[in-house]
């Protein structure tokens, strides 16, 4: 453990028994393995193994109690903003809502209740989600947030063989597993997991994968230079290329084009951990307790939607998109004197600021089958051409 980790909070001794089951749980995977996994198989163990993952486990997550804080826990208006997006789509092509990985339900809550205003519910609205955990708080949350209208949402177990509507997700992609490459002495080495004296510890093994390699090919080659590749969120993208038959899939997420991910200065790449609001540069610091998430390079997102026959509708920052979808129009219809006014303009302070949520974080949409004119969101400024 870092000097930095070992001054955090500790862990309740409930949690510590978690965390302790899953490492005893990994340790077993790695020695059935030969004594390494990849980094992208140890983050899939460590957020979402049955029971103990952190996606999948007992720990809070989100909120001022768990470890980090999503949009739609900032302010309602962020989802009653996606839903303008969706209401243009759905009034061209018809079908339901799809989301992925819907963390508290809150978004979902947000989304429906801008909907049945703007006349536009959808008769079913899907969930996809990996966590059982979070099934259970979405509907509860939808419950208390929406009850007239929970009925309305599914839980899915796998994508639909077949979809028309609109596909969102929110901070999806960033949390599925990725690759990390290294370039040592010249040779690009993928980076695993091994257990040095029972503990977790990074070792690296030179890489033969042509499809690991030909994304190194393309970044900085400067010895010691480190970063990741999401192979999973790019699969993910072509499974929902596949599925959707006519409509929009919409991502939003922090990130950047390649030539921004990639670039020499950034050569410890962006693989991050969220611990009670507190950023972990050590993966393996209290595994279970601790979110594992890297940027999404949005480049690599568009070439799996190009594969998978999508059109690109649009890519632009989280602040033009939300700006363009009326977010300000919203909050002005709140009262100036009251509270909600209040922490609503604090929320848009963070959602918009461009030193906060506003530049980092990005939306981007791909679509099948849709003639209608851009939707809202993407009408203001376009930066497709930076991918
Ligand atoms: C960082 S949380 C974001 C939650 C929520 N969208 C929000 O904005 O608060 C990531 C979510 O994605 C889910 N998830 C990750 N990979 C998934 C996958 N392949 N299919 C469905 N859900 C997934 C996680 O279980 C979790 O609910």
């Amino acid at each position: 453990m870092r000097q930095q980790e070992a001054q955090l909070p500790a862990p309740s001794a409930e949690a510590l028994a978690s965390s302790q089951q899953l490492l005893a749980h990994i340790a077993t995977q790695i020695t059935a393995a030969g004594g390494w996994i990849s980094f992208a198989d140890y983050m899939r163990l460590a957020l979402y193994s049955p029971g103990l993952g952190y996606y999948t486990g007992g720990a809070a997550k989100f909120g001022t109690a768990g470890d980090f804080i999503t949009a739609p826990g900032l302010s309602p208006l962020f989802g009653g903003a996606l839903a303008h997006t969706i209401s243009h789509v759905l009034a061209e092509a018809g079908g339901t809502v799809l989301e992925i990985g819907a963390g508290t339900g809150q978004l979902a809550a947000q989304i429906l209740a801008e909907l049945e205003r703007l006349e536009q519910l959808p008769a079913q609205y899907a969930i996809l989600e990996l966590s059982a955990e979070l099934q259970e708080r979405q509907l509860a949350t939808l419950r208390t947030l929406v009850p007239h209208l929970a009925e309305r949402v599914v839980w899915l177990e796998r994508l639909p063989a077949e979809f028309t509507g609109v596909m969102v997700g929110n901070e999806v992609l960033d949390a599925m597993p990725c690759e990390v490459m290294q370039l040592v002495d010249g040779v690009w080495q993928r980076r695993g997991v091994c257990l040095t004296d029972g503990q977790l510890s990074w070792a690296n093994r030179p890489c033969q994968d042509p499809v690991l390699l030909a994304h190194c090919a393309r970044w900085p080659q400067i010895d010691g230079y480190c970063s990741e590749i999401q192979l999973e969120a790019q699969g993910f993208i072509r499974a929902l290329g596949q599925s959707l038959q006519r409509g929009l899939i919409l991502m939003l997420d922090y990130g950047f084009p390649a030539g921004e991910f990639y670039h020499p200065e950034r050569r410890m790449g962006t693989l991050i951990g969220h611990y009670r609001h507190h950023t972990v540069h050590d993966p393996f610091f209290h595994p279970g307790l601790t979110d594992l998430t890297c940027h999404v390079d949005f480049s690599a997102m568009y070439t799996a939607a190009d594969q998978a026959g999508l059109a690109l509708d649009g890519y632009t920052s989280q602040a033009s998109y939300l700006i363009d979808c009326g977010i300000l129009e919203q909050a002005r219809q709140l009262d100036s004197k009251s509270v909600e006014y209040l922490r609503t303009a604090a929320a848009l302070q963070k959602l918009l600021g461009h030193a906060e949520m506003g530049e980092l974080f990005k939306a981007i949409a791909f679509s099948r089958g849709l003639s209608g004119p851009t939707a809202p969101g993407f009408r203001q400024q376009d930066r497709s051409g930076e991918l």
